[in-house]
């Protein structure tokens, strides 16, 4: 593993095996051990979007590893007046052990990684959200005991969590189920990819997709750079939210996740997102475990 540019590049064991340090990692913090895998390490954190979760977690993860974090917004780097990211990685890899980067487009995170020749990861692209859907596989597996015979369902955009999830409920042997509204679907080369390797459902009822969940995960109708939308997005997707009669064709014990941040009233209810707090708040916890995993795998 050389980059995180998404959750696809990896394979079950690899994605396993980042899970596993993220475990021990989490671990090792709760009994104070301090573990500085990454002394004197420097991650560059580029940001074109804003975030909350992302850049606190880098950046108090590599300081807990001992390293050092940049952020660097686009307002301030040449890249936000046009240098290309070609110029950019080669330039930036002469003084970084690492970059992370939350942009817009996908290619930009690949170039950055081609041109660069340092470790790239992907801290969300319109296309898809690999960080995040570790520390969602993580808190799965630490609340379930295992992913074995497991149901995730998503419901709302085929955005990028969606892509992200269904990628990482595959490989983890989940089976996966989407309600989106027609024309909303996940990327059509991964809902081929998730048909074929594994037990894959998209359709437009809620209902279907949430029948007998043991996970039920949901995201915002407008993503970053979608606010024009805003109008026309809450009238597509009203219904797809997760509410009290949706949770009742779940199972019983089913868990709720959620990226956020979170819209009450929008895809959640601020009922089933407060009777389900503990798992969500766990599941931005685990960013930062997960996210010293894959820092670790990569920089070390
Ligand atoms: N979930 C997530 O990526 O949050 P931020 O946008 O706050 O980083
Ligand atoms: N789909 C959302 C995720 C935010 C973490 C967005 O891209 O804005």
């Amino acid at each position: 593993m050389k980059h995180l540019l998404k959750l696809m590049d990896l394979s079950r064991e690899e994605i396993l095996s980042i899970l596993n340090l993220a475990d021990q990692l989490k671990y090792e913090r709760k009994n104070g051990v301090i573990g500085e895998y990454l002394k004197g390490k420097k991650l560059g954190m580029i940001f074109q979007k804003a975030s909350t979760r992302t850049r606190v977690s880098f950046e108090t993860g590599m300081y807990e590893l001992g390293g050092y974090a940049l952020f660097l917004s686009n307002r301030d780097l040449q890249i936000g007046r046009g240098e290309p990211v070609e110029d950019t990685a080669r330039v930036l890899s002469r003084y970084l052990d690492g970059i992370m980067i939350r942009t817009f487009e996908q290619k930009e995170v690949e170039d950055l990684a081609a041109y660069g020749s340092i470790p790239v990861i992907n801290g969300l692209t319109d296309y898809c959200h690999p960080c995040q859907v570790l520390a969602d596989l993580m808190t799965v597996r630490e609340r379930k005991g295992s992913f074995k015979g497991l149901k995730m369902c998503f419901i709302g955009d085929g955005n990028n969590m969606a892509n992200s999830l269904m990628v990482g409920a595959v490989k983890t042997n989940m089976s996966f189920a989407i309600a989106c509204p027609k024309g909303y679907e996940p990327d059509a080369e991964l809902v081929n990819w998730a048909k074929n390797e594994g037990d894959f459902t998209m359709t437009e009822s809620v209902e279907e997709a949430a029948k007998d969940a043991d996970v039920i995960v949901t995201d915002v109708w407008a993503s970053m750079g979608q606010e024009e939308e805003k109008k026309k997005r809450e009238e597509k997707f009203k219904g797809y939210q997760i509410n009290e009669t949706l949770m009742k064709a779940a199972k019983k014990d089913a868990m709720v996740l959620h990226c956020l941040p979170a819209h009450r009233g929008e895809e959640i209810t601020a009922d089933i997102f407060e009777d389900h707090a503990d798992e969500i708040f766990e599941e931005a916890e685990n960013r930062l475990h997960a996210q010293k995993a894959v820092l670790c795998k990569l920089l070390k």
